[in-house]
């Protein structure tokens, strides 16, 4: 239960968050015409096409109408932020790198939170596998309607690992090299899938033990945070705080291995 809305509330809420995933992530694979040279660039390495800014729209008008009273927190910015209560964050196409270059890893990306805590999230993959994450507060998480969990491993050497590269915050860089080193040593492998909303949702699945990135946006993890949890992981900053969604860096796990993730990166953050 939250303060604001009920639990059958919140359940109804997310299948309606799902249904118009689905119809505007159907929009965006038949744009298959955006390629490299549609793309402008928002900062260095940062792309954004009209397909993000399209999309972003469509989702501001649906969500508009399935919760009047919310404000929006929304990538390339659309809506109001609403200073108290509840606010949908989004992002409307993460992994706009590999959408431009046709790689079919990028997903739309909906957490509503209710001031700084995310209490529903939904990931919908339109291309490949057409998968659809979601999860609500105190409901479970789910994959296409099968209640998923993270993975049961212990140790981080048995771990498959995924991270991200910043596109243009290189002010950790030695630390972040320094930490990848040592954990391309220390696991079964780091992947580098191109979307962080994905990371967090195939660590929920218990795909990948654990996902660290730093320079993350709120609308990169709310969605995300709340169906890691749901899913029985974990999510915190580097140094263990519990305010992911605002802060600076960001580590998930299956919890099995999440202290000696903090362990390993407080050697180097
Ligand atoms: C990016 C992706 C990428 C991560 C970047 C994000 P975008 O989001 O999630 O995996 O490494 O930090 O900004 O720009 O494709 O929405
Ligand atoms: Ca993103
Ligand atoms: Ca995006």
């Amino acid at each position: 239960m939250t303060n604001c809305i009920d639990h059958r509330d919140l359940k109804r809420i997310t299948h309606d968050v799902i249904t118009l995933s689905k119809n505007i992530g159907q929009w965006m694979l038949e744009q298959t015409h955006v390629h490299e040279t549609n793309a402008e660039i928002k900062s260095d390495n940062n792309l954004v096409t009209f397909v993000d800014k399209e999309s972003e729209r469509r989702f501001v008008d649906g969500l508009s109408i399935l919760l009047p009273e919310a404000g929006f927190v929304a990538e390339e910015g659309t809506g109001q932020r609403a200073e108290h209560g509840l606010n949908w964050v989004i992002d409307p196409l993460d992994g706009t790198t590999n959408f431009v270059h046709g790689v079919p890893v990028w997903c739309t990306s909906i957490g509503l939170c209710e001031g700084n805590e995310p209490i529903l999230g939904v990931i919908y993959t339109p291309c490949g596998m057409q998968e659809c994450f979601y999860a609500w507060k105190g409901g479970g998480a789910f994959c296409n309607e099968k209640k998923i969990h993270t993975s049961s491993i212990l140790n981080l050497e048995q771990s498959l690992l995924a991270t991200g590269f910043p596109y243009d915050d290189f002010g950790r860089e030695e630390q972040y090299l320094k930490l990848f080193k040592h954990l391309l040593h220390g696991t079964r492998g780091l992947r580098r899938l191109g979307s962080a909303a994905l990371d967090m949702a195939w660590t929920a699945c218990g795909r990948l033990e654990a996902f660290y990135e730093y320079g993350l946006n709120p609308w990169d993890v709310a969605a995300g945070t709340i169906i890691v949890r749901e899913a029985g992981g974990q999510v915190t900053e580097f140094n263990g705080n519990d305010n992911p969604i605002f802060g600076e860096d960001m580590i998930c796990s299956n919890g099995f291995v999440h202290q000696q993730m903090l362990d390993v990166v407080k050697k180097y953050f």
